[in-house]
């Protein structure tokens, strides 16, 4: 965990962003989540997906939410998110993101920290996940957090024609 991210649920980003609370997802944060979604991937969610997922027992989507502070007028209320399923025993991570101002900052492991951490108390004994080849900063992460690679998926992200590296992680 990086000095600027305290353990708990609250903590001060390096740039001064103020992450309130890792909590589950809400209608109400649906609108700031495709903020973060827009920003970060070039073939976004729709928002009729992110709707769909929250219905889905086995499905749960973490917010990183934040609060306006004086240190960064404006912020965005949604900070980044983590996806996953719950199936048997297996946590899988269908999609992180994290809003460009609070990169950096130890946002993007907390979400991690914090799915796997729900996924072990829920009994799974395994987290997988598939990560584009030439996704560095996510590939970093995940490496960073324990997870190994297992194996290519070739092309499949079809759009550009790009490998998935599927990595897992033993709990
Ligand atoms: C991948 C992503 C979620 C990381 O979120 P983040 O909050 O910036 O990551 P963190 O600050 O928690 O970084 C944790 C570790 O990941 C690695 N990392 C993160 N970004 C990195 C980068 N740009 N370059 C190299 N390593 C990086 C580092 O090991 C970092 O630890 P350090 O800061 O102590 O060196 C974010 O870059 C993002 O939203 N990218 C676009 C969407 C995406 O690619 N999602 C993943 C889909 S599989």
């Amino acid at each position: 965990m990086r000095a600027e991210q305290p353990d708990g649920p609250a903590g001060s980003t390096r740039r001064g962003l103020d992450v309130v609370e890792i909590r589950k997802m809400e209608a109400a944060d649906l609108d700031g989540v495709m903020v973060v979604e827009r920003q970060a991937f070039r073939h976004p969610w729709s928002t009729e997906l992110f709707r769909r997922e929250l219905m889905h027992d086995w499905s749960t989507i973490l917010v990183g939410a934040g609060r306006p502070t004086s240190a960064v007028p404006g912020q965005p209320a949604v900070l980044g998110f983590v996806i996953y399923w719950l199936v048997h025993d297996e946590v899988h991570i269908l999609n992180l993101a994290v809003h460009p101002v609070a990169r950096r900052s130890g946002l993007g492991r907390r979400l991690m920290v914090e799915a796997i951490e729900r996924g072990r108390r829920a009994g799974a004994s395994l987290v997988t996940l598939e990560v584009r080849r030439s996704n560095f900063p996510a590939l970093a992460l995940y490496r960073d957090l324990g997870f190994r690679p297992v194996g290519i998926r070739p092309n499949y992200y079809v759009d550009e024609g790009e490998d998935a590296v599927v990595m897992i992680l033993d709990l």
